[in-house]
């Protein structure tokens, strides 16, 4: 079978031409923005030569960036990962621009370039570049915060009344089913798209009320697939392949304590990213911040019962090791996640898979994620979603991809569900119909078990 072509910046009808002319400057400018604000306040002089060194550094690359200059190898063998991204180039052939190539291993090397400038600083070697940000927000998400705290808790009491052994089956797929949502939703949050949003923009994404309208937009919905598949398991291990931290996270930590409370999970395995990655994704030091933030009584001032009770079950199953966070370099790489099998041995691939082989389930988070699945390409949006993951179709794990569509690729629609849509997007003003897909309004939830015949 021959694979359809990658999504490309140069494409006006793709969601990659305005994220690289318009996003990605204003992503690096916000980089310059907060050295230059830590810079201010700290009195250490080397880190202050330091942090002035990597502000020049990130202003050069936003000038290459917008004057489309030639991608460049890395050259950083020892840098984990890197070797990857020249090999790739290399295979590219080289002539790769900016604003010309490869959507999805430019929107990777360019983070990978950013990292670089800290990496080099003995003084900024750990900073996280999109921490001020990442708390920012989710300082803001009181209102879906407090929402979620309020309804965990009730529904602990209602299982602890009743008791985890005797919980009717059906009740339970249905709450299944709705804290799933809640973290499929959580996505919505996501700090590239949300550079800019008011405190009201961010309410309209996260309650429960923007859910329940939401529902419609579910485009296709594999769920049961996945609950069948869950309850039907032994070990009960589910693992998620994490994307967003703050409130995305929230929802994810939500869902799990749903599934350890109720026994339909004896165990869940966070996979975070080793470093600073899509502005602001899941690393594995977000987690106590989450927890210390949670606390932090001046931002949360409400419902401090609900919440305080959440802080102690998270720690509770954390300290237990029922919920674990770890870390791979895999993550972080230009790869797709076809790579994802025991004979990719360079990068990480066959790692990674020998770690997610005995989950039962393995929920993977979000748009990029999802684009690393499908491998960014321009599928027909009625393929079915197991006829573009490559080899993770038939190398039997388990996956359940929940994704609210913030780019192009696309795949396990109704056939005319595209043409109705991008008709609709027309209709209200917008010049590429296509691009609804790219709005984050819609989302898919696709499930493979990995024995695609
Ligand atoms: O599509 C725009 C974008 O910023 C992509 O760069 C990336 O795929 C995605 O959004 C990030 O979203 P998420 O956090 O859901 O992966
Ligand atoms: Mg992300």
């Amino acid at each position: 079978m021959s694979l359809p072509k990658v999504y490309y910046n140069n494409d006006k009808t793709s969601f990659a031409f305005s994220t690289c002319q318009k996003r990605w400057p204003i992503i690096i400018q916000n980089a310059i923005d907060d050295v230059a604000e830590t810079v201010e306040k700290s009195k250490d002089e080397e880190l202050i030569d330091q942090g002035k060194i990597i502000q020049t550094e990130l202003l050069s690359l936003k000038d290459e960036l917008t004057n489309d200059g030639e991608i460049k190898l890395f050259n950083e063998d020892s840098v984990p990962g890197l070797k990857s991204f020249d090999n790739t180039l290399q295979k590219l052939g080289f002539k790769i621009t900016w604003l010309t190539g490869p959507w999805l291993y430019l929107e990777c090397y360019l983070y990978r370039k950013i990292n670089l400038f800290f990496i080099k600083k003995s003084k900024w070697n750990n900073y996280d570049i999109f921490e001020k940000l990442k708390r920012e927000t989710f300082k803001s998400s009181s209102f879906g915060i407090y929402e979620l705290a309020i309804r965990y808790k009730q529904l602990h009491d209602e299982i602890t009344k009743i008791g985890k052994e005797k919980l009717d089956q059906e009740a339970l797929k249905i709450l299944f089913t709705e804290f799933v949502d809640i973290s499929l939703w959580g996505n919505a949050t996501d700090l590239s798209l949300l550079a800019n949003a008011t405190l009201e923009d961010i309410k309209s994404v996260q309650g429960a009320e923007a859910r329940k309208k939401s529902e419609l937009n579910i485009l296709t919905n594999d769920l049961s697939k996945a609950w069948d598949q869950l309850i039907n398991s032994s070990t009960k291990r589910v693992d998620f392949i994490l994307d967003n931290a703050g409130f995305e996270n929230f929802t994810d930590l939500i869902l799990t304590l749903f599934l350890l409370d109720t026994g339909l999970s004896n165990e869940v395995i966070f996979h975070c990213k080793t470093r600073p990655w899509m502005v602001s994704d899941t690393m594995i030091k977000d987690f106590p911040i989450l927890l210390e933030d949670l606390a932090n009584i001046d931002w949360f001032p409400e419902h401090r019962a609900e919440m305080d009770f959440l802080i102690s079950q998270l720690n509770k199953y954390h300290k237990s090791s029922h919920l674990k966070l770890v870390d791979h370099e895999f993550w972080t790489i230009d790869l797709e996640y076809w790579n994802i099998n025991e004979n990719e041995t360079q990068f990480g691939g066959a790692e990674v898979f020998e770690l997610l082989k005995p989950s039962d389930l393995i929920i993977v988070k979000g748009d990029l994620n999802y684009r690393k699945l499908t491998g960014d390409r321009q599928w027909l949006r009625s393929t079915p979603f197991v006829k573009g993951i490559g080899s993770l179709s038939t190398n039997g794990l388990k996956i359940l991809a929940l994704r609210t569509c913030k780019a192009d690729v696309c795949l396990g629609l109704p056939l005319g569900k595209d043409e109705e849509l991008s008709e609709y997007w027309r209709s209200l003003g917008n010049e590429v119909g296509e691009l609804w897909c790219s709005s984050g309004k819609w989302a898919v939830i696709s499930y493979s078990d990995g024995n695609l015949k």
